[in-house]
């Protein structure tokens, strides 16, 4: 076993955090406040790599493990999770979902955009009826020989109105249930594909999320991932990953906040003395220490087991499953270090717990993490 990350792991830590810290944290209260998507900053994200990270260099991307991707997660989640939530959609879900399972030709001209950051890409599985309960699918997709028409609705999709390229997940043959469903790829502006309203969020409300709605869009063929019928496991299979991912970033969430409760509590006094030197502050930092090092090495472990072939499904649901339970704590806390400045928003505390509480719900919530985990502790 090793415990310690490598030079290059180090390396791209740096990066991401220097990144976060030059050009995230300026203006990321305003665009919160605002709910401003932060394009140009993913922008830069793509030039550096950060949204292709774990794809082939042939493809654009690159070319780095599992654990790169968390690390850079944690720093850039440290100070604006509006912009991992973009960096995650895209490296896990999307560009991970086609280079595993897309055609050389979809690679080409898909993933090659998404990977450099040129194109940003968005995953549509939520529906209004099909949050949890993702077999039940309603939207169709009819085989029409040469093309599919596809009629329906997507929710609470993330990227949904900056994204360029759209995964989505509909139902080919209703009496087949989760085997009759398929995952196509779909391009912005396509003829009946319209996006709705921008959600008006609680949190990370930089991000960019909206409805989608699909009326006869007619979509080729060649852009169906996979076999006929393969559409449910490409969306669990991908989903098992994109879950590292969120828990890197509600790690990041976490670990952010400490940061700065615990440079407050060095700084700010009562009863005569800076307010670690009271044990009632120091314990708390103490906890939440302790819960961001476990939450650490589980978030690890996952990408551990991703990078050299092992099963993560358990162990990525487990990550997720505590780490965004370490975030609503820890954020939580981080508040009440701050006192009346933590309820303020130039302390930045406030909006990492608001943020906080999203880490979960998307990707499976807390109680699909724990169906996952037991099935996986279960199974004979
Ligand atoms: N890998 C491969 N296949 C898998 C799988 C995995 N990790 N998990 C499930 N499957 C397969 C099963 O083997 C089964 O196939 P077979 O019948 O051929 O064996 C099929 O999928 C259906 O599985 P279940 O019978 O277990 O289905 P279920 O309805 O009981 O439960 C579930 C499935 C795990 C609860 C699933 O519905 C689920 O994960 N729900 C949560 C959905 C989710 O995470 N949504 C997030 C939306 S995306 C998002 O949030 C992105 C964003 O914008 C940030």
């Amino acid at each position: 076993m090793n415990y310690k990350l490598s030079e290059e792991h180090l390396m791209i830590q740096q990066a991401a955090r220097d990144f976060a810290q030059t050009e995230l944290l300026p203006g990321v209260i305003e665009r919160d406040e605002k709910q401003e998507f932060p394009a140009e900053q993913i922008k830069k994200m793509g030039e550096l790599g950060f949204m292709g990270m774990m794809v082939d260099p042939k493809y654009g991307g690159s070319g780095m493990d599992t654990i790169s991707y968390a690390i850079a997660m944690e720093e850039i989640s440290k100070v604006d999770a509006s912009a991992s939530v973009a960096m995650s959609v895209n490296n896990s879900l999307v560009c991970w979902g086609l280079e595993t399972y897309g055609s050389e030709e979809q690679k080409q001209k898909y993933l090659t955009k998404l990977a450099t950051g040129e194109k940003l890409g968005a995953f549509c599985l939520s529906e209004p009826e099909a949050g949890s309960d993702a077999t039940s699918q309603k939207t169709t997709a009819i085989d029409k020989g040469d093309h599919y028409l596809i009629n329906g609705t997507k929710n609470w999709i993330t990227n949904g109105s900056t994204a360029d390229y759209y995964l989505v997940i509909a139902q080919t043959y209703p009496e087949k249930g989760h085997h009759g469903i398929n995952a196509f790829i779909m391009e912005k502006g396509m003829e009946g594909f319209e996006i709705g309203p921008k959600e008006q969020k609680m949190g990370i409300r930089g991000s960019d999320t909206h409805s989608l709605m699909f009326t006869d869009v007619k979509v080729p063929k060649e852009n169906r991932i996979g076999e006929d019928g393969f559409g449910f496991k490409f969306a669990m299979k991908t989903l098992a990953g994109g879950r590292i991912g969120i828990a890197s970033q509600a790690l990041g969430i976490a670990a952010g906040a400490y940061e700065l409760a615990k440079e407050y509590a060095k700084v700010r006094k009562a009863f005569g003395k800076e307010i670690y030197k009271h044990q009632a502050i120091a314990f708390k930092l103490a906890d939440m220490h302790t819960q961001i090092e476990a939450a650490r090495h589980l978030v690890l472990k996952s990408a551990w087991d991703k990078d050299n072939g092992e099963n993560y499904d358990l162990s990525g649901a487990m990550a997720k499953l505590y780490a965004s339970q370490v975030a609503m704590d820890v954020t939580t806390e981080a508040v009440q270090v701050h006192g009346g400045n933590g309820y303020v928003k130039e302390y930045h505390v406030e909006r990492l717990m608001r943020d906080a509480k999203i880490t979960q719900i998307y990707e499976g919530t807390s109680e699909i993490q724990k169906i996952v985990i037991s099935r996986g502790i279960l199974r004979d």
